[in-house]
């Protein structure tokens, strides 16, 4: 995708001066290109309560889901002197989650990815990967820094039918990474060697029916249990369906079940 950095640039300054900074008198502006080419724009609004402030970037990731979601694909954030301006460490990791570690920032002499700015981050995969842990998410703690041992780990625990429950490598590949947050993950059992085994894949439509037309993004592994597949899917986007081996469908997501999946994955 082309990125126009003059363009972005431009908007980041014209949003900075809309900031509202009274306190710090550093107006602060930034602008981002989504994945389908729109731009959203951002700026700094202080408060009275000095800790309350919202960042410029806070302002981009707002635009992006009001106008639409999507991914960030590049920024530019820019100082009152409409030069490019690093993005705080908060901010950063709103950059992990909304663009990813692929999204790219404005700096001099030349932008940088998310994954440069901010290494080792902790994200949506560690979540994923935790609540599978004995005790769930207040278990074990489990940091960046021991994330690589989760790929094939039996966590020692069993599912509702006897099956070990494997921590999976939720890891989305880079090529993938605009695709998080969108598309649905469909779960569903398959046999390996006379045995039922789970796995899924997770497709471009939003749509929770047929995956007709294929659109396929990327191929879940197998494991023994549902539930890893289902971890595998919340790393990918919120929409998760189960489709059991009679072909009844479950939501596995966030939130409500939409209209056409009545049921809610029992686990
Ligand atoms: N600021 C941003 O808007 N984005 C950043 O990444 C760095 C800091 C704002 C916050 C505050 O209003 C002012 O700059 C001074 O810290």
């Amino acid at each position: 995708m082309e990125i126009d950095w003059v363009e972005l640039r431009r908007a980041a300054t014209e949003a900075m001066q809309h900031a509202y900074a009274p306190y710090s008198n550093f107006p602060v502006g930034a602008a981002a290109l989504v994945d389908d080419g729109r731009v959203v724009v951002g700026c700094n609004v202080e408060n009275a309560a000095y800790g309350v402030v919202l960042c410029a970037e806070c302002g981009v990731v707002s635009s992006l889901h009001s106008t639409g979601g999507g991914r960030l694909v590049a920024l530019s954030c820019v100082g009152g002197d409409g030069q490019p301006l690093m993005p705080c460490g908060r901010c950063r990791q709103l950059l992990w989650e909304h663009g990813g570690p692929d999204c790219l920032v404005e700096a001099l002499p030349e932008p940088l990815t998310v994954a440069e700015l901010l290494p080792h981050a902790f994200g949506p995969a560690d979540l994923a990967a935790a609540a599978l842990a004995p005790g769930g998410s207040s278990g074990r703690g489990r940091g960046s820094a021991d994330r690589t041992r989760v790929g094939t780990e039996h966590i020692g625990r069993a599912d509702g039918a006897g099956r070990p429950v494997v921590a999976p490598d939720t890891a989305v590949p880079a090529r993938l990474a605009k695709w998080r947050g969108r598309g649905t993950v469909f779960v569903h059992p398959d046999s390996a060697g006379g045995e039922v085994v789970w796995t899924g894949y997770w497709e471009r439509s939003e749509s929770t029916g047929e995956a007709a037309g294929s659109g396929i993004l990327e191929e879940a592994p197998s494991w023994p249990a549902a539930e890893s597949v289902v971890a595998w899917g919340r790393a990918r986007t919120h929409r998760v369906v189960v489709v059991d081996a009679e072909g009844a469908v479950s939501w596995a997501g966030e939130g409500e079940p939409p209209t056409e999946v009545s049921n809610r994955w029992q686990g």
